[in-house]
């Protein structure tokens, strides 16, 4: 929805008290490398969408929030000494709740006010549209906190990433790493973030993509996240790295550990299936410096071999595919001039990312498209992708 057209809606939703109106934006992201390595202490390489949440906002004299989207007949209306009780109860606008709450824990005089959201992120699509929905909140919020309190400085948007992942592991219940609100925080067109989660150090990566393009299919598949897997998986890489510190000195967490070293002390990890939960984080990691080395050489041979042993990798080791994700790649690494093409985000659904040659495209989406249907019975989105930037206020 236009800007313009949201603002009309908003006052014929909230009312128009000539108060003003401001605008947000935060994307989704796409993750070309580096997948559940992030909690791990690993390196990852997401890159922002130019899909996005946008929310017009206006303070609040009280300390009533209210909350609605642009596509849903839902308004949330809450204030801030009571919205802590609906934690589970919502159908949607958790997350803007989580973000006030860390906000609020983190020492901001949040205020009461209205906001209004419209979505471009394809929800349960694996690109992190709740890490837009957060991340956007949390600029909002943290602006209008500092306007209040007279503070004159710049809204640091690594902090609004970690207090939105705050927010998702205390109100949501997802104890998700942080690259994805980093991403939307930190993002920047036309290049991909290189982030060592440990140190949360980043550097922007040119995506000098010539002749080629990002080209993302939507399996239609919900993933959810909530609904366990994904803390699974967290739990099976803790006990492997209690093991592995038995025999390992010195190492903290798993992106620690090295290829040579888990080759030589897998054994100690007894369940055969924590062991190959491992061994993809160990692997992955050790394909990230790789990554980036070729994504800065401009090499998308390489890189793209690299992205198609990640999706391997994370099909038969980590098990967080599934058969849709698993046929899109194996239809797509059949037509020629298809680089590389992997699962992106938690898995279980969601989306690919591939790197495909321009003229390749129509091919790709039509080959794709129509196995696909045929294969399941329902259709798959493509989306050829612009990378953006990250969250900011929109003047
Ligand atoms: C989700 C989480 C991220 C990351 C990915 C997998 O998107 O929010 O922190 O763990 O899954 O790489």
């Amino acid at each position: 929805m236009e800007i313009a057209e949201m603002k009309s809606m908003f006052l014929e939703t909230f009312g128009d008290n000539g108060g003003e109106l401001r605008v947000f934006a935060s994307p989704g992201r796409v993750n070309l490398i580096g997948e559940h390595v992030d909690y791990c202490g690993g390196c990852v390489m997401p890159a922002a969408l130019t899909m996005k949440t946008t929310l017009i906002a206006r303070k609040r004299d009280d300390d009533v929030i209210r909350l609605k989207a642009t596509d849903l007949d839902i308004l949330v209306e809450t204030t801030l000494s009571t919205m802590h009780e609906l934690k589970g109860k919502l159908k949607w606008g958790d997350y803007q709740i989580g973000v006030a709450l860390e906000l609020m824990e983190a020492g901001y005089d949040v205020g009461g006010c209205d906001l209004l959201y419209d979505d471009t992120v394809p929800h349960g699509g694996g690109l992190s549209s709740s890490a837009a929905i957060e991340v956007s909140t949390a600029l909002c919020l943290a602006t209008f906190a500092n306007e209040k309190a007279g503070i004159e400085k710049e809204i640091d948007m690594i902090e609004m990433a970690l207090l939105s992942q705050k927010a998702e592991h205390n109100f949501i219940g997802v104890k998700c790493g942080i690259m994805d609100q980093f991403a939307s925080a930190m993002g920047k067109a036309d290049h991909a973030v290189y982030l060592d989660c440990t140190t949360l150090k980043y550097e922007h990566i040119p995506l000098n993509l010539g002749d080629s393009k990002i080209v993302l299919t939507n399996t239609n598949v919900k993933h959810s996240l909530g609904s366990s897997k994904y803390n699974e998986r967290r739990g099976e890489c803790e006990e492997g790295l209690t093991a592995l510190k038995t025999v390992i000195p010195g190492i903290q967490q798993l992106a620690d550990v090295t290829v040579e070293q888990f080759e030589q002390h897998q054994n100690v990890i007894e369940n055969p299936v924590t062991r190959r939960r491992v061994k993809h984080v160990v692997y992955e990691c050790d394909r990230m410096v790789k990554s980036a080395n070729a994504m800065k050489a401009d090499d998308l041979k390489v890189f793209g071999q690299l992205m198609n042993g990640s999706h391997d990798s994370l099909q038969y080791d980590y098990e967080v595919t599934c058969p849709e994700l698993d046929f899109v790649v194996a239809e797509g690494r059949k037509i020629e001039g298809v680089y590389g093409i992997r699962m992106t985000g938690a898995g279980f659904g969601g989306c690919t990312v591939a790197i495909v040659k321009d003229d390749a495209i129509d091919t790709f989406v039509n080959t794709v498209g129509k196995a696909y249907e045929e294969k399941f019975g329902h259709t798959a989105d493509f989306y050829i992708t612009e990378v953006g930037d990250g969250g900011r206020e929109i003047r």
